[in-house]
């Protein structure tokens, strides 16, 4: 996947704030630089002070040559920064941002689409499904969510695509299938042409791409976003040891390792900060406990070895009744 360079930081105020679903906030901010945010696209976001943190949010929304972009935040129920500072934000707050940011662009040209949002990652969809009805494209939505309650957009978008929407929902026992999904693609007559774009929680992105390989679909066809924002284990704090530099750092749940080594002093190469482009892998020495990958860099085998991770997104969990927090050695490269 391509990683577009870094587009450069301005200043963006906000003009709106209201809720887009339990426990999530849609934020409209006016950029002192506007610019068109194509569907796919994201912004980073530098939220709360000290330690420099950064925060990647889809565009739902791109309205009037990009002078108002609107951009939904879920609150994580251990942000002491990130998505706290982001449910702060009143009306006049400014806030740094940049520009438009496209990892996740939206191709011309297939049979058929289909776009999977699980829970939060609907908003890395919003624009893609109202870009296809424009363009008169076959395409189906698929959304998946807890309850109605914390499912964001999902009235406005079952309104705006109607029968090309179809709603999973757990607590009314409509839980995605993947495997059902995928084999349904596959034995469309359209399936070497038919793409998947998805944004959700890492485990029902790892079971779409495991089924897709299964189902010999092109690899190709299936594109992702993923902000690295959820994982199998809860975010907890832990501790990481450096025995190169003989540093020993405490990474706090709503930190990444690489914000708390930047904080630290500690250089380290990234680029996406998402876990799509590997640059920060760092080698494991050890952990005491479970090392909980968030990326979707390494393979599935590799996860399994854990003999490295992507410091952007992965951590490190002691699991639950453990007094003490996982200690992870690394050594930087
Ligand atoms: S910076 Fe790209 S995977 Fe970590």
């Amino acid at each position: 996947m391509a990683v577009q360079a870094r587009a450069r930081w301005q200043r963006a105020r906000v003009v709106e704030v209201a809720d887009a679903a339990e426990g999530v906030r849609r934020i409209v901010l006016e950029p002192e630089h506007p610019e068109h945010a194509a569907p796919g696209t994201h912004i980073d976001v530098e939220t709360g002070s000290g330690a420099r943190r950064v925060r990647s949010y889809s565009v739902v929304r791109s309205e009037d040559g990009g002078r108002r972009l609107t951009l939904s935040v879920q609150l994580s129920p251990t942000s002491r920064g990130g998505s706290a500072a982001m449910h702060r934000l009143r009306v006049a707050d400014e806030v740094a941002v940049t520009g438009p940011l496209q990892n996740f662009p939206l191709a011309v040209g297939a049979t058929r689409y289909v776009l999977v949002a699980g829970g939060i990652g609907v908003t890395a969809l919003v624009a893609m499904a109202s870009a296809l009805r424009r363009r008169g494209a076959d395409y189906e939505l698929v959304l998946a969510g807890r309850s109605r309650a914390v499912m964001a957009y999902l009235d406005d978008l079952v309104a705006e695509h109607g029968d090309r929407v179809r709603v999973h929902v757990d607590d009314e026992g409509t839980s995605l299938a993947v495997g059902g999904l995928v084999a349904g693609i596959a034995q469309a007559p359209a399936a070497a042409t038919t793409e998947l774009y998805m944004c959700g929680p890492i485990g029902l992105m790892d079971a779409v791409s495991r089924t897709w390989a299964e189902h010999g679909l092109p690899t190709t066809n299936l594109r992702f976003e993923t902000f690295g924002s959820s994982g199998r284990h809860p975010a907890e704090e832990f501790v990481v040891r450096l025995p190169q530099l003989d540093r020993e750092i405490t990474v706090a749940p709503d930190t990444s390792i690489l914000d708390a080594l930047a904080a630290a002093g500690v250089d380290t190469l990234s680029d996406c900060r998402k876990g799509e482009c590997g640059l920060c892998l760092a080698k494991v020495v050890n952990s005491t406990g479970t090392i909980d990958h968030r990326d979707i860099f390494l393979s599935e085998s590799q996860k399994e070895r854990s003999s490295s991770l992507c410091l952007c997104v992965s951590r490190a969990a002691a699991g639950s009744g453990q007094a003490r927090p996982a200690v992870l050695s690394l050594h930087l490269t």
